[in-house]
């Protein structure tokens, strides 16, 4: 069994301003210190990630990584109301959400685009977190599986052998999130084994590495009992994680 450490990160999603960034590092300051075993990360929108960065380097919580929500896959040109992976880097972010169903539903993000931004996002310096899921209809069609290996093989065609075990991918059913609607840890483990195979079809020893985590309505009192599961490394929290309170119980759970 690989040795993974277990990863929560937190998607604010459009929440936080840049003040409201520093309000919540100054409060996550005051829970810290942090147990190191677990990674921390907080995906905010692009204008809070310069004040994130500033106030996680000052406050006690050196470790605690930045993300970005989305990026550009061209490392620059003209591409009006976009960011690119250098950007991203040289603002001192460490990560980036590629695919959240969020961006496929209302900003037409596609496989195809998802194709370039991974490779584009590992070439930059970036850790990608891959998000794929099924809607509530593939479900009750029993298509759960037909769509996770689509997502999955199309968005990491691209990502060479050597490279993809640095992926992380969140398994994030679309009726869980924002609905409180948990998946159970049974539905989680079994689509998140199922992921964990796929990259072994490709790479036996990337499938031992890669990290997957859960996303949808993770919450305090839920956390402990999806992330116990053998093949679930982490989560990735949207709601929850806008009280730096409960995003950190949730990391403790993660242990
Ligand atoms: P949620 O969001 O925890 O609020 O359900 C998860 C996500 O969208 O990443």
């Amino acid at each position: 069994m690989a040795d993974r450490r277990p990863y929560v990160a937190g998607n604010w999603k459009m929440y936080k301003t840049a003040a409201e960034t520093r309000q919540y590092v100054d409060r996550l300051s005051a829970l810290l210190p942090l147990d190191r075993t677990v990674q921390l990360g907080l995906c905010v929108p692009y204008t809070s990630i310069h004040a994130a960065v500033a106030a996680l380097e000052h406050a006690d919580a050196a470790g605690i990584g930045v993300l970005a929500q989305n990026m550009h896959q061209e490392p620059e040109g003209a591409y009006t109301g976009e960011v690119s992976a250098p950007m991203l880097v040289e603002a001192g972010v460490s990560g980036v959400v590629l695919g959240h169903s969020e961006r496929r539903m209302y900003n037409g993000e596609t496989d195809r685009a998802l194709q370039e931004k991974l490779p584009a996002a590992l070439e930059a310096g970036l850790e990608p977190i891959l998000c794929v899921g099924e809607s509530e209809e593939e479900r009750a069609r029993g298509e759960t599986q037909r769509k996770l290996r689509h997502q999955v093989q199309e968005a990491l065609e691209r990502v060479s052998v050597e490279r993809l075990g640095e992926t992380v991918i969140a398994y994030e059913p679309i009726w869980a999130i924002g609905t409180g609607q948990v998946a159970t840890a049974d539905q989680a483990q079994e689509a998140i084994a199922f992921i964990r195979a796929l990259v072994g079809d490709r790479s036996p020893e990337a499938a031992e590495r890669v990290r997957i985590l859960y996303g949808g309505s993770v919450k305090p009192d839920n956390a402990r009992e999806i992330m116990d599961q053998p093949d679930v490394d982490g989560a990735l929290v949207g709601g929850a994680s806008l009280d730096p309170a409960s995003l950190l119980e949730i990391a403790a759970a993660a242990r």
